[in-house]
């Protein structure tokens, strides 16, 4: 019933109304809440951004301490919870994990499906924001058979991560201001992209009245694939594999062969049909990180900006508006910071935490929500006689 209009991928269909991010595809523009993403990452921090996206505006010098204290306050997991890392297989990948243990918040918080209650939805919202990083941290630990670090709430939440993830009991760790900030922008960059898959699929698993946890956990799942979240590890897979710029003609004609199933990762978007801001800022966090580490003659930073020259001279990669985005040089940077490859589509998950709850959040204080319920364009049979067993060949 009703008119259907047939748009798969939903190129051309807006599945919602907000007020949280804005993108001009065609101009490169991001802007959360009205805020330019450049002035954010360059003027603001972490505190800054998630409090902006999650309720709405910068806050006050005020807000801000009680906010931070917030977060800050819920980093601890659930003893109980960090059991659950030791039925998984080792070797594992981290994103399966996550997918995991993130769901399964929803058993330790079972309130939070009271989704109608506005203190429930925002504790939700701040324990997933609090939690990620602790989760994450205990993934990477676990995969590498060393004790989980304990979250210290005197570090700020990029300083706390990487002390998670790096401190180890028989030596003194002290984060580096300079990693410390890189990851800050990071954080920053990821947290929201308007309706991308992965918040797509928080707001449909949301649309549902589902537990919060849970619908981030849907989240986490649809991010994990190389055409999204995945792009970061893909990325650097594919540099390695190209190796040298002496193979960067022959990656560029596997890119532009149709009967080829490899891309460049880390080019194109489904939006922005201009360079990413968001690459931009990456690129120059990138080389500020490899300065700072005194990381001359990387290999494949070399590859890398040799491949952009190369395919922004390209008429394939002109002719379609094909560019680097914002995958294009985290990969780098976070290689740099000692990330293990496989955690950072994880890192990602942790940032773009503070998007997908955020956008739940919106949608569930919508006073009715709607269910997404697409139709479909059916191409199978029309009514069949049911066969008898001997009737079937
Ligand atoms: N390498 C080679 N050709 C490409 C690429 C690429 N990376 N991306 C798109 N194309 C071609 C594609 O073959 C098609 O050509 P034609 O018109 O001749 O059939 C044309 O460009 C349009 O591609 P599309 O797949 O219709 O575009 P889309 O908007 O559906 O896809 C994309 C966007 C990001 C999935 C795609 O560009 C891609 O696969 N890129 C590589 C993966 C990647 O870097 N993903 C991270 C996205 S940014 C992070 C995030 O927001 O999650």
């Amino acid at each position: 019933t009703g008119v259907c209009t047939f748009d798969p991928g939903y190129f051309s269909t807006g599945s919602c109304e907000s007020s949280i991010t804005f993108i001009d595809g065609g101009k490169g523009i991001l802007l959360y809440r009205g805020y330019d993403v450049a002035d954010l990452a360059d003027q603001g921090d972490f505190v800054d951004a998630t409090h902006l996206l999650l309720l709405g505006e910068l806050p006050s010098a005020a807000e801000k301490t009680a906010f931070a204290r917030e977060i800050t306050r819920h980093t601890m997991v659930h003893e109980q919870l960090i059991q659950f890392y030791k039925g998984f297989l080792h070797g594992a990948h981290p994103m399966a994990l996550m997918v995991g243990v993130v769901g399964a918040l929803a058993a330790f918080y079972p309130g939070a499906a009271n989704v109608r209650d506005a203190q429930e939805r925002l504790s939700a919202c701040i324990r997933l924001i609090a939690k990620m990083p602790t989760l994450a941290a205990i993934a990477y630990k676990t995969s590498i058979g060393q004790p989980l670090v304990y979250p210290r709430n005197d570090l700020s939440y990029a300083a706390n991560f990487l002390h998670m993830m790096f401190a180890v009991p028989t030596e003194r760790y002290e984060v580096d201001p300079v990693l410390e900030r890189a990851m800050e922008v990071i954080l920053i960059l990821h947290m929201d992209h308007e309706q991308n898959a992965s918040t797509s699929t928080v707001r449909t698993a949301g649309s549902s009245q589902a537990n919060p946890f849970a619908c981030i956990a849907s989240g986490i799942s649809c991010l994990w694939g190389p055409q999204h979240g995945g792009a970061n590890e893909a990325v650097l897979r594919m540099l390695e594999e190209i190796g040298s710029p002496d193979n960067i003609p022959s990656a560029l004609a596997r890119a532009k062969d149709k009967g080829d199933a490899f891309r460049l990762m880390g080019f194109g978007h489904r939006v922005y049909k201009n360079y990413d801001p968001r690459a931009k800022i990456m690129r120059s966090v990138c080389h500020d990180v490899l300065d700072h580490l005194d990381i001359k003659n990387d290999a494949l930073l070399d590859v890398a900006v040799r491949l952009e020259e190369e395919a922004l001279k390209d008429e394939y990669f002109l002719k379609r508006n094909l560019f680097p985005n914002v995958d294009f040089y985290s990969g780098i940077v976070l290689r740099a910071m000692g990330i293990p490859v496989s955690m950072f589509t994880v890192l990602f998950a942790v940032a773009r935490t503070v998007g997908w709850v955020a956008q739940w959040k919106e949608m569930s204080e919508e006073p009715v929500t709607r269910i997404s319920r697409p139709r479909q364009a059916y191409h199978g049979h029309m009514h069949r006689l049911f066969p008898t067993v001997e009737q079937r060949s």
